[in-house]
């Protein structure tokens, strides 16, 4: 037997017992003639005591320990003289009358404590050392209970768990696809699942009229602190439902979670919100509603006053900084600069300061202080607050406001991570229009329905009718986060038809594609629908997190890279010639 106990689990009511326990040394001290260990495990740390009463074997072996070295000690549990409160286990501490080392170890390349001296690139090399630290340890146990807390839940709604392959055809959520050369059928390839929408569609068609998986989904586009490559997803599908009864469910899934995983009781109803009024509101469709500094139109109150900035321009939107009439003129030139940045593409930012002398603002020239307060009003604004203006097309503009707010409510402080505002935003536009390539791509994918009243419209054969169809398509969004998503699906092969049209794909293209599923609608396919969430997301943010990577216990770098693995990598030519691929890359370092 290699231990009695763990590290985690000695208390004071143990004094007297004879013990045994396994770990890694965390550290080792000597104070006078008396040397005290730390031990670890996966529940905690326990202290051992190796004093003048201890055999000379184990005095000799504790001389010799580093960090991680990973160890048996036995011993007699003892009350500690000095408490240490900060343990669970600082009541006692365990005088040794066995000491062994099992193995030894390097000196790590970091120190494995809550608060390591290791950069994020050397922790990512060792990452099985990483795991070790507390915080990642928290996660991941995190995540394991709400995978647990998942399968209760949909279990006891009759939900069946079903895998679904990995080795697929390309599915159309929009991201590229990470392809995989087939050997046995020279000069073809599968796809990694982008999700698996089709196979759980198809599984409605079963019969299997409640379906869910804990699905690995492989996505290559470009990644940020809430996308990897390979990510996890909570997929889900019903048949015979309305949207409403997919909100319900899922609204009920996400309130067990919180309660049982966080212990936080949510809202019985959860607020619901058009996109239009996210969009409108928010400058987003994932709006962070934990606090306010909304967006106010003021384009029919700064037009026709020439100033021709504003009167070229089809939008003009604004938001109030509570608080900020103060920001200097340095601090104004810097956010000027940030709206400017790439990332968030303004041309400009115009302010106007409020206090209770009057009104200041970078259009002085052009608008009278009565015209700037009406702005001001509209925008909310009162002694003492900053308003912030962008203008331009439509709902780009919006979206640029809606990334300033969200980045003056980081500054303000008003984005804390401990209260939770979740809602669900409906009803989005089915298709969007790129004017890049000239024509219809579809908002969240090509199998989700148009609403039952806009199916006229969707036939329509003009751009304007097409551009105003919505879908009974739904975003549960957290903080600011899109934490999952679905709608209810096409189940008839003409429509689906239709939107293969619509979305510009050749009826021979779709059959190549998508054949399978427009065949298995014509057996009889029951209405459904459904959604996914990303479930590292869902861990991160209830672990107080915007990044993923730390709910993922081997997680890629930005771009895309398992350092540890030192993958991707190159293969042989034998390996080459066997899947008959030629690279034609530059060769790497
Ligand atoms: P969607 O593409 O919206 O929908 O994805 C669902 C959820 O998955 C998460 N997610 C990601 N998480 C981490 N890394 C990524 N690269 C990543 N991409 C997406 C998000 C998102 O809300 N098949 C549909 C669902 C459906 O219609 O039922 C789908 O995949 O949290």
């Amino acid at each position: 037997m290699y231990r009695s106990h763990n590290c985690g689990e000695l208390r004071i009511d143990h004094v007297g017992c004879n013990v045994t326990l396994a770990g890694w040394v965390q550290k080792a001290r000597k104070m006078g003639g008396i040397s005290f260990i730390d031990i670890r495990d996966r529940y905690g740390i326990t202290e051992l005591r190796v004093d003048e009463t201890s055999p000379a074997s184990v005095t000799e072996v504790a001389a010799g320990l580093g960090r991680e070295f990973v160890i048996q000690a036995s011993g007699v549990v003892e009350e500690r003289q000095s408490k240490n409160d900060k343990l669970e286990t600082g009541d006692i501490e365990i005088r040794l009358t066995g000491l062994k080392v099992l193995n030894a170890a390097q000196t790590p390349p970091f120190t494995i404590e809550d608060v390591s001296d290791g950069g994020e690139e050397l922790r990512a090399k060792y990452r099985y050392l990483d795991l070790r630290r507390n915080p990642l340890k928290k996660s991941l146990m995190l995540r394991h209970k709400m995978a647990v807390e998942v399968r209760n839940y949909l279990d006891r709604q009759g939900f069946l768990e079903i895998e679904t392959p990995f080795l697929i055809k390309s599915t159309p959520e929009g991201a590229r696809d990470f392809v995989v050369p087939s050997r046995m059928n020279p000069g073809e390839f599968y796809a990694l699942p982008q999700s698996p929408q089709t196979f759980k569609q198809l599984l409605m068609v079963s019969g299997f009229d409640r379906y869910f998986q804990i699905a690995k989904c492989f996505r290559d586009e470009d990644l940020r602190a809430d996308r990897q490559p390979e990510f996890t997803q909570i997929d889900c599908e019903m048949s015979f439902v309305e949207q409403e009864d997919v909100l319900n469910l899922f609204e009920g899934m996400m309130r067990h979670l919180f309660k049982e995983v966080n212990g936080v009781d949510i809202a019985p109803k959860l607020p619901r919100m058009s996109w239009f009024e996210a969009m409108d509101r928010y400058g987003s469709d994932k709006p962070d509603i934990r606090f306010g500094m909304e967006i106010n139109e003021v384009t029919d109150l700064v037009q026709e006053k020439g100033f021709s900035v504003f009167d070229s321009v089809p939008y003009v939107g604004a938001v109030t900084v509570p608080g900020a009439a103060e920001y200097t003129r340095k601090q104004l030139d810097e956010l000027t600069d940030w709206v400017k940045r790439p990332q968030v593409g303004a041309k400009g930012l115009i302010y106007i300061k409020v206090s209770s002398d009057g009104i200041k603002s970078s259009i002085d020239k052009f608008f009278s202080p009565e015209e700037l307060g009406a702005v001001a009003g509209k925008a909310g604004a009162s002694a003492g607050d900053l308003v912030l203006v962008l203008c331009g097309q439509k709902r780009k503009t919006q979206t640029q406001l809606g990334v300033l707010r969200i980045e003056m409510g980081n500054r303000l402080g008003l984005r804390d991570p401990k209260v939770f505002a979740p809602l669900w935003v409906v009803d989005f536009p089915l298709l969007e229009w790129d004017d890049e390539t000239n024509r219809f791509y579809a908002m969240h994918h090509p199998f989700t329905a148009p609403k039952p009243e806009h199916l006229d419209l969707f036939y329509s054969d003009r751009k304007e009718d097409l551009e105003r169809v919505c879908a009974n398509a739904y975003d549960f969004v957290l903080n600011g986060t899109e934490l999952g998503g679905g709608s209810i699906r096409i189940h008839e092969a003409a429509v689906q038809q239709r939107m293969f049209d619509v979305l510009g794909i050749s009826r021979e293209d779709a059959d190549y594609k998508f054949g399978f599923i427009i065949n298995a609608f014509k057996f009889g396919a029951p209405p459904h629908g459904g959604l996914a969430f990303g479930f590292d997301r869902v861990c991160a943010l209830f672990g107080g997190q915007e990044t993923i990577r730390d709910f993922i216990a081997f997680p890629k770098n930005n771009v895309g890279r398992d350092v540890m693995l030192d993958a991707p990598s190159r293969i042989d030519d034998v390996q080459m010639d066997e899947l008959y691929l030629k690279s034609t890359a530059p060769l790497q370092k």
